[in-house]
This record gives structure tokens, C-alpha cells and sequence, in this order.
């Protein structure tokens, strides 16, 4: 068994995954990075030059909707470092546009990436962790998975599941010492916002009755990743959660992510959703 303890990642090609792969490596775990295309390694691999972690890191290919690739997780894990201490839970896709107008391809990727590939990726690892009597999950959820706003329902659904299986999952294993974690962050500058803005744009045909709404939401989303806070921020929280002894089951950060959630809690529901929809009803 490797002395280091062993953490797995997912999604680790660029954005919070690829900077916690880092952070974690200099906070002396051995890492697995994974990612789905292994062409995508080149930026991963030359930050950890720089960081001089580059010997503490693996890079397996790891497509988080493929069940064949999951499978085989377990037995290389075990095959290669007999042990699995924390996994993030990172890897997710942004799809938006207005539920009418939602292909029944991104329903189905959102939650088949967001959702379903936490829950049969934790399935996997879970054996080793309660063999173990130890273990941290990390799922990577969003303020998007606590506060439901237009125009990104199939993003918010798989979080909202998320949020769900995490909460039962955490009651379930505690007893053999796994701790499950949320981490709810707000906006950071990464590329799921550009990659979510493009698609978002295209849900919408020139002539849908959503095309001003739709219009608000996109200007909106722009706007907040103007002021988006750097992902580093994100990285470094994950680290500080697997030092935790008893770390919480939610954290929720950056800018605006904290008050969203309190706001959600405390208005009364007509006041909060009239908000919401003047917004982006504008005349
Ligand atoms: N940035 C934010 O403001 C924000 C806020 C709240 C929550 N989050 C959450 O943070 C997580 C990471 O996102 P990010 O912001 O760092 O964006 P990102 O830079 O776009 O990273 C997303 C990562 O997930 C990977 N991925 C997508 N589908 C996958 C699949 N089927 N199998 C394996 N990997 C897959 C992507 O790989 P490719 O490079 O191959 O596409 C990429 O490495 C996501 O779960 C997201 O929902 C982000």
C-alpha cells in the first residue's frame, strides 16, 4: 500500500478539477486525475511541472457516463495503490435553455454527467473506503443545486439530485467513518460558463416565444462571470475539507452564493419569486 494518502478526481482537464488535482498534490496526496479525453492532459500536466508535483500524479481516462470505464476504476485503484482516500466528485456539464425547448439529449446529459455519474462512480469506490473504515466524498454541487433559477433547469435538476443522493448517501456511510461533502459554489471564472453561454444560445430558435427571457438569463449569466471570483478559491476549500476531521455536509462559496441560499430560506416565496421573474420579464 502507498503511504501517500490517495485522492481521485474527476473532470480534471481544466477549471476547479484541474486545480484541485494541483492543490491536493502539494498538500502531499497522490493523485488520480481523470478526465474523458486524455488529449486534454497537456495543461494538467504542466501546471504540476511548474508545481513540482508532477511524480504525485496519475492521469487515467475517466468519461463519468460511461459505466464501462467506471467498472474498471475499483480493481486499477486497487491494483495501483491499494487505497482510495477522498474522491472528488467534480466532472459536470452546464445545460440550459428553457424547459419547453430542452432536446430530450440534454435532459438526458445533464443528469446521465451531473447525477448519475456521481452516484455510480461513489457506488464503485464506496467498497474500498468502508474496507478502509475511512474516507472523504466530495460531490461538487452549486448554489444552482440549492436555488432554482430560469432558464438552467436541467442544470439545476441534476443538482438538486445531487444535493439528495448526497444527504442520504451521508447518513448512510458515516458509520464507517466516510464523510459525504457538498461544496455549493457560486460563479468562478471557468470555461463551464462559455461552454454553457453557447449552448444556451442555440436551445432557442429565432422565433421562440422565449427569445427576451432567454436573452435576460444569457445577459445575466454574462454579467456574473464578469465578476466571478477566481477558481483557486474553490481548490483550496477542498484541500482545507479533506483536513477535516468532522467537515460539514454543505460549504457554500463565493460571491453571492451564500446570500442567494438565505434569501431562498428566510423570504417568503411570493416576495422571492416575484423578484426573480421581474427581473427577466423586463418590458
Ligand atoms: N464555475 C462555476 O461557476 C461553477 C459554479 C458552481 C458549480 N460548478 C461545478 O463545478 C464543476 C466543475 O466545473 P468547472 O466550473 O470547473 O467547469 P469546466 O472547466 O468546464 O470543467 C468541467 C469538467 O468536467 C468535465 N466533464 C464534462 N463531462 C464529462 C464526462 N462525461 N466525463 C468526465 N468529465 C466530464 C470536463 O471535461 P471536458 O474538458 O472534456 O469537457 C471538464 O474537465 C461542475 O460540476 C460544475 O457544475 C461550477
Amino acid at each position: 500500500m502507498v503511504e501517500r494518502q490517495v485522492a481521485l478526481v474527476t473532470g480534471a482537464s481544466s477549471g476547479f478539477g484541474l486545480l484541485t488535482v494541483i492543490e491536493l498534490a502539494k498538500a502531499g496526496y497522490q493523485v488520480i486525475a481523470t478526465m474523458r479525453n486524455l488529449d486534454k492532459q497537456g495543461p494538467l500536466l504542466e501546471q504540476a511541472e511548474k508545481e513540482q508535483v508532477r511524480n504525485q500524479i496519475v492521469v487515467w481516462p475517466l468519461d463519468v457516463t460511461d459505466r464501462a470505464h467506471i467498472i474498471r476504476i475499483p480493481q486499477k485503484i486497487s491494483e495501483t495503490f491499494q487505497r482510495l482516500d477522498v474522491l472528488v466528485n467534480n466532472a459536470g456539464v452546464s445545460m440550459g435553455g428553457f424547459s419547453e425547448e430542452i432536446s430530450e439529449q440534454d435532459w438526458r446529459t445533464s443528469m446521465e454527467t451531473n447525477f448519475f455519474g456521481v452516484v455510480f462512480l461513489t457506488q464503485a469506490c464506496l467498497p474500498i473506503m468502508r474496507q478502509q473504515q475511512r474516507g472523504k466524498i466530495i460531490n461538487i454541487s452549486s448554489v444552482g443545486g440549492v436555488v432554482a433559477f430560469p432558464g438552467y433547469s436541467p442544470y439545476s435538476a441534476s443538482k438538486f439530485a445531487l444535493e439528495g443522493f448526497s444527504e442520504s448517501l451521508r447518513l448512510e456511510v458515516a458509520v464507517y467513518g466516510i464523510d459525504v461533502v457538498l461544496v455549493e459554489p457560486g460563479a468562478y471564472r471557468t470555461e463551464i460558463w462559455s461552454k454553457g453561454f453557447s449552448h444556451i444560445e442555440h436551445t432557442s430558435q429565432a422565433d421562440s416565444p422565449f427569445r427576451q427571457p432567454m436573452q435576460a438569463v444569457v445577459s445575466f449569466g454574462k454579467l456574473l462571470t464578469r465578476q466571478a471570483d477566481q477558481p483557486i478559491a474553490v481548490a483550496k476549500k477542498i484541500v482545507l475539507i479533506t483536513q477535516k476531521r468532522k467537515p460539514r455536509l454543505r460549504y457554500a462559496m463565493g460571491k453571492g452564493a451564500a446570500l442567494a441560499i438565505a434569501l431562498k430560506s428566510l423570504l417568503p416565496w411570493k416576495i422571492f419569486e416575484a423578484v426573480i421573474i421581474k427581473q427577466i420579464h423586463k418590458k
